[in-house]
């Protein structure tokens, strides 16, 4: 999402710029399943829903990380405007349900994110730093698969709105990344090669629960 642009009306969006994403594939350990793919499209309106959730969340995560990181100033202001950002798309999600007639229904969190905090180390700036490679990992898969979902998608409008997602869902997961390797004493590759086994795992492996973010159907 480009910065300045207020309006919430999806109809009018510019034509999807084409993103390279060559260093998002290379990035992530696991490609998402043709398996995944397919349950997404047949339930299209809890994807849409828990899509509205991520939302939500990405920014809130982001507003913790403002208030308890307040001395870098590169963080204040990348987070500001990516939580601008995910306000936005939220607010975008919600016309989408709203057009589609789709009512608000709740939904609860997924494995994923968990799955990954829980090896978030417990001392600073190392929690930090963590915290923002996680970060790095769920806006990459995002964008990962608001483009596999686009190649599929039978609904014109739904494709080309997950398709001008990409640009911004990129520039977050580079954001994350540069943050938290400039925040960082020590070189993070260890750490961020770490973090692409575990998220592998939460993709590839078997999942009860279908979500934006879940691993293989089970
Ligand atoms: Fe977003
Ligand atoms: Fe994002």
């Amino acid at each position: 999402m480009d910065v300045g642009e207020d309006s919430v009306d999806i109809t009018h969006l510019r034509t999807p710029i084409k993103v390279d994403l060559s260093p998002i594939y290379n990035f992530l350990g696991a490609r998402t399943t043709q398996a995944w793919v397919d349950a997404a499209i047949d339930n299209l309106p809890l994807i849409i829903q828990d899509h509205a959730n991520c939302e939500k969340k990405a920014a809130g995560t982001a507003m913790n990380l403002i208030f308890r990181y307040e001395f870098s100033y590169d963080l204040q202001r990348k987070l500001a405007q990516l939580i601008r950002e995910e306000m936005l798309h939220y607010e975008q999600v919600l016309g989408i349900m709203n057009e589609r007639g789709q009512d608000w229904k709740y939904l609860s969190a997924g494995r994923y994110a968990k799955g990954m905090l829980k090896h978030k180390r417990t001392y600073e700036p190392a929690a930090m730093v963590d915290v923002l490679i996680i970060g790095a990992f769920i806006e990459a898969r995002s964008c990962e698969r608001f483009a596999a979902l686009a190649e599929v998608i039978d609904d014109a409008r739904l494709a080309k709105y997950y398709r001008y997602l990409l640009k911004s869902e990129s520039r977050h997961f580079e954001d994350y990344l540069a943050l938290a390797q400039s925040l960082s004493d020590d070189n993070i590759d260890e750490r961020v090669a770490f973090f692409k086994e575990v998220e592998a795992e939460l993709i590839d492996s078997p999942d009860a629960e279908l979500r934006f973010h879940s691993g293989t159907p089970a």
